[in-house]
């Protein structure tokens, strides 16, 4: 049995619920399978991780593997794009699911997820489960040990297998993850993951349109507008944010697999001889970010890809690499946050030979005199997948505090940066910490909170994650100070209210 996760993914779940981190979308209605709101605080938490990713790509000067200044300039495109588009990039023909239905119970599933438990024995029923759902793993060998009347697994004996490598006769003696009788799991078929919409008054097949499954193929449809509406030359990047969407057969794990998502993406052209470097310092320069923002266990991994994992763009022999996180739900396996890959030239070449404009998606280098078509190293992260990451690493249990567990946010991330409260609602004290309010919230998101006791209003500010509790009391009245109490330690410090102001910006950057 692998080893159980060290945090609840349902309690994390109820604390996104109950403080405004993130709601089921539509949920007066029942909700709606794959899709997510953001409650005040989840909202606060993300905007910060995209704001962090602009601040570090875009706005800030980095200095590249060749000791030269990284060219990065942005793009906010289209979510709706001709569909031509998605044919040249391959996601009409190629970006599908294997998926399998069952019968019996109507569920669906991706049949690259499934695994089947079985004895080595002919005409042995198989039971499937969902690749690293522990309970149903456990459910399955419950059914499989009783029918065989034994108590433990025998490794001689049973096996676990991929659902994919079933023969006819094997599937007819499957039962499904929610079914009872054998038999009822379908082959499984390709499903392409787009969703289709129509453009215009007329439903016609001729108006179909998709909405964007990744923010990548704007950038590409650009390239040529980017290089003559701005100073850019290779080496250099167009990087965006925006929504992607993509009809998951089988949506799962709060926000992670979701239908409706955002996108971090950097598209980076490069001269083709200078791919090595530039991919490699991409990589560590990603996953350093990540690190800096406050996934510092060893939760987080870097895996380079094995060679039959490539996706139909990827520069085959060259780097790609996934950033995972430890997810509850994964553990002990990992979830991909952001993947870092050689796209080679695979997309500028085939918008050039779809669009027939050959010269748009080409570079030319002016020292040269020569047009080429530049190579792409894509860091493309996950904004949803990067906050459910921020959620769980700073999920804190502790039995000592009132409220039973804290967020440990990095004060960069953290939704709301101080509370301010003053600690009598009398003498003076409301006023003073208003007015502290009013300026700090100028440039920092903080609460005034002049409600129950100091112990509880600290409890509300642990379960936000707030990293600093300032207040106002008879002190303040006599020296001036305040005093300011620390999420992680708890513990507390005097200062004069003069210098919070400027305490606080170096704080939270
Ligand atoms: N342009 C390349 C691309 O789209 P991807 O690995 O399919 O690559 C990039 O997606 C990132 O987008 C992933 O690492 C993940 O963080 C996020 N992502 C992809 N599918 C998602 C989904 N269904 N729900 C939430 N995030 C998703």
């Amino acid at each position: 049995m692998p080893d159980a996760p060290t945090k609840s993914m349902e309690e994390i779940v109820s604390l996104c619920r109950r403080r405004g981190f993130i709601f089921q979308s539509s949920e007066i209605y029942g909700g709606i399978n794959g899709f997510w709101d953001y409650g005040p605080l989840g909202t606060e938490l993300k905007r910060n991780l995209k704001n962090a990713w602009w601040q570090d790509i875009v706005r800030n000067e980095l200095i590249g593997p060749f000791g030269d200044p990284v060219q990065i300039v942005g793009l906010d495109s289209s979510i709706i794009m001709n569909p031509k588009v998605w044919v040249a990039s391959g996601h009409v023909g190629g970006f599908n699911d294997p998926m399998v239905d069952c019968r019996e119970s109507k569920a669906r599933y991706r049949a690259d997820h499934l695994m089947v438990l079985g004895a080595a024995e002919d005409g042995a029923r198989l039971y499937a489960f969902i690749d690293n759902d522990t309970e149903q793993r456990a459910k399955a060998e419950k059914i499989l040990l009783k029918y065989e009347r034994r108590e433990v697994l025998d490794a001689a004996r049973h096996f676990v297998r991929a659902f994919t490598t079933l023969n006819a006769d094997e599937r007819a003696r499957c039962v499904g993850p929610d079914a009872k009788e054998p038999g009822t799991l379908t082959e499984p078929r390709q499903f392409n993951l787009m969703f289709k919409t129509n453009v215009g008054a007329i439903e016609d097949p001729a108006n179909a349109a998709y909405l964007r499954p990744e923010t990548a193929q704007g950038i590409f449809a650009n390239f040529d507008n980017v290089i003559n509406s701005t100073r850019v030359r290779v080496p250099f990047g167009i990087a965006q944010i925006g929504k992607a969407f993509r009809n998951e057969v089988t949506p799962r794990n709060f926000t992670f697999r979701s239908r409706e998502f955002e996108q971090m993406e950097l598209e980076f052209f490069i001269r083709p001889d200078q791919a090595a470097q530039w991919y490699a310092w991409w990589r560590d320069q990603r996953f350093a970010w990540w690190q800096s923002i406050g996934l510092t266990s060893d939760n987080l991994q870097l895996r380079e890809h094995d060679r039959d994992e490539l996706a139909h763009y990827a520069k085959v022999g060259a780097g790609t690499s996934d950033i995972e996180y430890k997810f509850p739900f994964t553990s002990p396996g990992f979830g991909e946050l952001e993947g870092v890959a050689h796209r080679g030239e695979f997309d500028l070449r085939q918008h050039a030979e779809h669009s027939g404009k050959n010269d748009k998606a080409k570079y030319f280098d002016q020292e040269k005199n020569e047009r080429y078509f530049p190579h792409v190293i894509e860091p493309s992260a996950g904004a949803d997948r990067g906050t459910l990451a921020l959620l769980c690493e700073a999920y804190t249990k502790d039995e000592s505090r009132p409220s039973g567990v804290f967020m440990k946010f990095h004060p960069r991330m953290a939704p709301v940066k101080a509370g301010i409260f003053p600690l009598v609602n009398k003498d003076g004290m409301p006023e003073i910490a208003e007015r502290l309010h009013r300026e700090l919230r100028k440039r920092h998101m903080c609460e005034y909170d002049p409600k129950q006791t100091i112990g509880k209003r600290y409890a509300r500010m642990d379960e936000a994650g707030t990293p600093f509790c300032i207040t106002i009391d008879s002190e303040t009245l006599s020296a001036h100070t305040v005093t300011v109490r620390h999420r992680d330690t708890q513990l507390q410090e005097k200062m004069h209210i003069e210098a919070v102001s400027a305490w606080l910006d170096a704080q939270v950057g």
